[in-house]
């Protein structure tokens, strides 16, 4: 089987070729490298003990896509390409836009002349907006807030439309909550260009002395500490989760969407102690002003993840913290 894997090269991206190549899958990486690095595919094999046939291609490039796909028998396609920072997409609509809707189309519309149709598409928690806790699959979407909140749900829709009109596609919609941690090994991890916008490599970036303070956004919220609460899934939990859905569109038909988070809500400040112990060091920070757009608390219920797919988180706030910390120390300068 061959699973052709958009954004393979990025953080989760990476950590799925991992789980793919060790199952047995054939994987074919599409990538950009607009926020990754090629060496980030020599890792994989390293860990693997196992090659991949890569491609440096823009999911944009119509007729990148179709040698692509006229080269190779694609079973099924993991559409990971896209670019993800909150802040930049309400500075940068248009970028957002061009690159995560139209570049989805454009593969879709090649998978479909190619008669590949089975995908699973990273979306995100963020389509819920301001819902209940805990989110449900069941639950209205769309009410998003920014221009990449709002590139999810609109791919979410097209391929319900999608469907609609051809039943023989199989898709799975994965919304993911927060991940974090890294590759036991340490060779992969998350490697953000610049000043890191998330937590978790922010927080990293300050224990091994590249940032000098963290600066919590809000300590007035309604919650347990006054921080913001988040679900922390660890990376490789959520790499798998893609072998799980994998499995599952390639029996059938359909569509479907699937919560993929711990089920479990961690403070800001849970996270700042579960670090300083995985690290043995004292975090410098302080807190701050609340973040625009930040919602006070949100977790998953993940049952439907868990029912239909036999998937289920397994992995800890403290790996998560043991394993981020790992992949720093051992890539202080990130990867080149
Ligand atoms: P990432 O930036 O590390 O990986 C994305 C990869 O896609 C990168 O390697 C990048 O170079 C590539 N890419 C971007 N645009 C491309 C294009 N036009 N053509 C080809 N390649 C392109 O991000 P990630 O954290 O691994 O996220 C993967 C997916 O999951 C994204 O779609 C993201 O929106 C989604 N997601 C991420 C999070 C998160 O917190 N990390 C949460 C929810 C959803
Ligand atoms: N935070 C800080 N200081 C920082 C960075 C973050 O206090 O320097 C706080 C935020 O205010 C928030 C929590 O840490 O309370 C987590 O923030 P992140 O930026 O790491 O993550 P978000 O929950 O804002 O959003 C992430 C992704 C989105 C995705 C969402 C749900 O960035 O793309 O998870 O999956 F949609």
């Amino acid at each position: 089987m061959t699973i052709l894997v958009t954004g393979g090269a990025g953080y989760i991206g990476s950590h799925t070729c991992v789980e793919l190549l060790n199952a047995g899958y054939d994987v074919i990486v599409v990538d950009n490298y607009y926020n990754s690095v090629p060496e980030v595919l020599n890792r994989v094999e390293k860990i693997t003990g196992k090659s991949l046939k890569r491609y440096e291609c823009d999911i944009r490039d119509r007729q990148g896509l179709e040698k692509i796909f006229g080269e190779n028998d694609v079973d099924a396609v993991i559409h990971f390409a896209g670019l993800k920072a909150v802040g930049e997409s309400s500075q940068l609509p248009l970028l957002y836009y061009e690159n995560n809707i139209s570049g989805s189309v454009t593969l879709f519309e090649v998978m479909e002349k190619y008669n590949c149709k089975k995908i699973v598409f990273s979306s995100s928690a963020t389509v819920y907006g301001n819902n209940p806790i805990p989110y449900k699959e069941t639950m209205t979407t769309g009410d998003v807030s920014n221009p990449y909140g709002r590139t999810k749900h609109f791919i979410e829709q097209i391929l319900g439309d999608v469907y609609k009109a051809d039943n023989e596609w199989s898709i799975s919609l994965l919304r993911y909550f927060n991940p974090i941690g890294a590759h036991e090994s340490g060779l992969i991890g998350e490697d953000p260009n610049g000043i890191p916008n998330n937590l978790m490599p922010y927080i990293a970036r300050v224990a091994i002395g590249r940032l000098p303070q963290l600066t919590v956004f809000g300590g007035d919220y309604d919650t347990k500490d006054g921080t913001c609460i988040r679900d922390y899934i660890h990376v490789v939990d959520l790499a798998k989760a893609h072998l799980c859905a994998v499995a599952k569109i390639l029996e059938g038909t359909g569509i479907d969407a699937y919560n993929i988070g711990n089920g479990v809500g961690y403070s800001v400040l849970d996270i700042v102690h579960a670090f300083e112990k995985a690290s043995g060091k004292k975090l410098n920070y302080v807190i701050g002003d609340r973040r625009a757009g930040d919602l006070p608390a949100f977790y998953a219920d993940a049952t439907k993840a868990n029912k239909e797919l036999g998937w289920k988180a397994e992995l800890g706030i403290d790996k998560m913290c043991e394993d981020t910390w790992n992949f720093q120390t051992k890539n202080p300068e990130g990867i080149k």
